[in-house]
């Protein structure tokens, strides 16, 4: 409930809503559907945190709730015909201004990383379990960029990947945003990392700790030779039998995810043969939708912290920029996760 209607309810006379920068969207479609403006800043709930933001990471999830495909997202409770939450972005970093009296882990003041409603804005609200302390030798930009992908790259690799130390492991999307955590988490967690780029991220995969780094334009998956205890398949839509090709005779697969599926489902096909199929052969295929646990985050922090994983920093723009920040997803030009510098403008 917005302040307005709270107010409207109980029949009090509205007080003065303190407003705030924002990059909002009131219809789907490209990055032309952005805007930035004055809205009302969020209320927070008893369990929330209001952060003031300083830098905020784009993703691939941003992307798709701003043009609203796969259309299946919009049967998730997104908003059928525009969005419901008008205020994009997800990865927020910043500082604490205000909690809810259920809040027990943050106090005003503190610095903290993790995942927002609505973080291309000056202010966020965001639930307790989602955040973390910001270590306090990394920058806001780097704990900015790290939740979304991080999450999804750690549980990849140890909740349904289940990776252990001197094991194989082939990354393919290697130098996007989910990809560049999957190099450095699974080498930081002892394995040995391949990975599949386009030709101009080959040398960010590899300085990220991968050994051999293929072209997806020039090395089809049934050209390589190694054969992988794990291969985790974020980027592309390369069919069931080319994935299971380049795995070791009990490897596992995990599919993240993959752009250029339909534009109805995104392509999860791949994901709903993969488990149909699992238990009938040696493989293990498996697909999984990340979420923002506490631990995963505290984790995340911790990797940060020992510098054991360095963020790849695809961009830097300011709020005013945000919709040419997302026009690199657009064109396919992504290096690792760009970055709003909120406070920068
Ligand atoms: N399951 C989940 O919970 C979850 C969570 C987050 C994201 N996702 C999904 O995971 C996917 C990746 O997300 P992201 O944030 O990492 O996206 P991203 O930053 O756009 O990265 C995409 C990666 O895929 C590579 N790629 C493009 N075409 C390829 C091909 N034909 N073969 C192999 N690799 C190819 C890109 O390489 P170059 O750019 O170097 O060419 C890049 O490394 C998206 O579909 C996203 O929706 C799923």
């Amino acid at each position: 409930m917005t302040r307005a209607e709270t107010e409207t309810r109980t029949g009090s006379a509205p007080a003065a809503a303190q407003q705030m920068r924002a990059v909002t969207q009131d219809r789907y479609g490209s990055s032309d559907v952005l805007q930035v403006g004055m809205v009302e800043r969020p209320d927070i709930a008893t369990d929330e945190v209001l952060i003031e933001v300083h830098a905020a990471g784009v993703d691939r999830g941003t992307e798709h709730l701003m043009t609203g495909k796969p259309y299946l997202i919009r049967l998730l409770g997104f908003g059928f015909r525009r969005p419901k939450q008008r205020v994009l972005g997800s990865d927020v970093a910043g500082t604490v201004i205000e909690i809810g009296s259920a809040v027990t882990r943050f106090k005003v003041g503190d610095e903290v990383f993790g995942v927002a409603e609505g973080s291309f804005a000056e202010y966020a609200a965001a639930k307790q379990e989602k955040l973390a302390l910001k270590p306090s030798g990394v920058s806001f930009e780097a704990a900015a960029v790290t939740a979304v992908s991080g999450i999804t790259a750690l549980q990849a690799l140890t909740d349904v990947g289940k990776v252990k130390p001197g094991q194989r492991v082939l990354v393919i999307g290697a130098s996007g945003g989910v990809g560049t955590f999957a190099v450095q988490l699974a080498r930081t967690l002892g394995a040995t990392v391949d990975g599949v780029a386009g030709a101009r991220n080959l040398e960010l995969v590899r300085s990220l700790g991968a050994e051999h780094v293929y072209d997806h334009r020039q090395t089809a998956l049934a050209d390589i030779t190694e054969r992988y205890d794990l291969v985790l398949d974020i980027g592309g839509q390369n069919p069931l039998r080319s994935l299971r090709g380049v795995l070791a005779e009990r490897g596992t697969l995990v599919i993240v995810g993959g752009e250029d599926g339909d534009r109805f489902t995104g392509g999860i096909g791949r994901q709903l043969r993969a488990m149909i199929l699992s238990p009938f052969v040696a493989h293990r295929l498996t697909a999984f939708i990340s979420k923002v646990h506490q631990s995963s985050i505290e984790q995340l922090a911790g990797h940060l912290a020992s510098g054991s994983v360095i963020p790849a920093i695809a961009g830097r723009f300011d709020l005013a920029e945000t919709a040419q920040a997302i026009r690199l997803f657009e064109i396919g030009k992504a290096s690792g996760k760009s970055v709003i510098n909120v406070r920068s403008a």
